[in-house]
C-alpha cells in the first residue's frame, strides 16, 4: 500500500457468520441469497461487464449528469474536504471529484481488503498531494467512521451508482440516518439514485441480450457452492428479472427449471419445485420526490437535485438538517 496511507480494519463477517446468513436465506420461503454474495472476483468482473452494456443505463446516465453539472454540483460541496467513498470499488467514480473539489483526504470504504489496498495505491500514485486512507468494513451492518475522520476538516460522503437502491426502504433509511449522523455544518452527502421509467428499458437493463446479467445472477450459485460446500446445479436455474410495481423495484430471481434437490450443508437439504424461485436482488427505483422524502426522514435538510433529460437517474446533494433524527 502507498506510504503514509492507513488501513483501518473494522467489522467484517466471519466465514461462520456468512454460512449462517446463507443457510437462513436458503431455508426461508421464498428462498433468498443476499446480494452481497454476488461480488466474488468473477461476480465483480461480470458486474463491470454489465456496466459497459448498452442496456444498463445507470452508469452512463449518472456520468452524463456529473459531466453536465459538475460545476454546479461542486459548488454545492465543501472544498478541501475529506472525501468518503462508500463501497469505493476501484475508486474510479471518485477521481473527478478529487480534482474538482481540491480534496485533501480520500477515505475509501469497502468490504474487500485486497481491492481497497489496490485502490488506495492507485489513487495515491495519481494524486500524490492527497492522503489516501481506507476502512475495511461491511457498512451495511452499521456505519461508524467517527474515529477515522478528522474532526477539523469538512466531509463529503459519496454513494454513487444507486447502490442505495439495493436496500429495502427501512434499511436504506437506517443507512441514510447513519450517514447523516456523521455530518455537521458544511459537510454533505453526494448520492446517485435510479428512478422509475418505462418498462422496456428497465427490464432490458436487468435482462440484457448478451446474457451478462443472467451470468452475473447465476454466478451467485457458484459462490454459494464454494462457501457452503453445497451442490446447486447452475444449469437447472434460470435468470429472471421482473418489475414489482407495488414496491417500485426490479427483482432478480433464479428459477428452478425442473425439480431440483440441493444438498446445502450440515446435512441440510432443500428441494426446489419446477418454477420455484430464489430471490437474489431487489433494486428499488425511487422517484425524485420519494427519495427527497427519504432524505428528510433520515434527518437531512436542504437538498439539491440534478437529473438527465429523460429523468432516468437522479443525483442529490444533501445537507445535514437542523435536528439529527
Ligand atoms: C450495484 N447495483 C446498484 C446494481 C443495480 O442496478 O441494482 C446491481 C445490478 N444487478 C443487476 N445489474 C446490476
Amino acid at each position: 500500500m502507498a506510504e503514509g496511507s492507513h488501513l483501518f480494519v473494522q467489522r467484517i463477517d466471519t466465514p461462520a457468520e456468512r454460512r449462517q446468513e446463507l443457510l437462513a436465506g436458503l431455508l426461508d420461503r421464498p428462498a433468498r441469497i443476499p446480494p452481497k454474495f454476488f461480488y466474488d472476483a468473477q461476480g465483480s468482473a461480470l458486474y463491470e461487464a454489465i456496466c459497459a452494456l448498452d442496456e444498463y443505463y445507470p452508469p452512463r446516465t449518472e456520468a452524463a449528469i456529473f459531466d453536465r453539472y459538475q460545476r454546479d454540483i461542486a459548488a454545492a460541496l465543501p472544498r478541501e474536504a475529506q472525501f468518503v467513498d462508500l463501497g469505493c470499488g476501484d475508486g474510479a467514480k471518485a477521481w473527478r471529484w478529487i480534482e474538482a473539489l481540491g480534496v485533501q483526504r480520500y477515505v475509501g470504504v469497502d468490504i474487500a481488503e485486497p481491492w481497497l489496498r489496490a485502490t488506495l495505491q492507485r489513487g495515491a500514485h495519481r494524486f500524490p498531494q492527497v492522503s489516501f486512507d481506507g476502512v475495511v468494513t461491511d457498512f451495511t451492518r452499521g456505519l461508524s467512521l467517527q474515529s477515522v475522520l478528522r474532526p477539523d476538516q469538512p466531509c463529503v460522503f459519496f454513494y454513487p451508482g444507486s447502490s442505495i437502491g439495493n436496500f429495502e426502504p427501512a434499511v436504506a433509511l437506517r443507512l441514510l440516518r447513519e450517514m447523516r449522523h456523521h455530518l455537521r455544518g458544511a459537510d454533505r452527502l453526494l448520492i446517485g439514485v435510479d428512478t422509475p421509467k418505462p418498462m422496456a428499458p428497465l427490464l432490458a437493463a436487468y435482462d440484457d441480450a448478451l446474457g451478462v446479467t443472467a451470468a452475473f445472477n447465476r454466478n451467485v450459485l457458484r459462490v454459494v457452492n464454494r462457501e457452503l460446500g453445497s451442490d446447486f446445479p447452475l444449469v437447472q436455474f434460470d435468470h429472471r428479472a421482473v418489475f414489482n410495481d407495488a414496491h417500485s423495484r426490479i427483482e432478480m430471481h433464479l428459477v428452478a427449471n425442473r425439480p431440483t434437490q440441493v444438498r446445502l450443508a450440515d446435512g441440510l437439504q432443500r428441494r426446489f419445485d419446477a418454477g420455484e424461485a430464489i430471490v437474489t436482488e431487489y433494486s428499488y427505483k425511487h422517484s425524485a420526490e420519494a427519495f427527497a422524502q427519504l432524505l428528510a426522514e433520515a434527518g437531512f435538510g436542504a437538498v439539491r437535485h440534478w437529473t438527465d433529460e429523460q429523468r432516468w437517474f437522479g443525483v442529490f446533494v444533501a445537507a445535514p438538517g437542523a435536528v439529527s433524527s
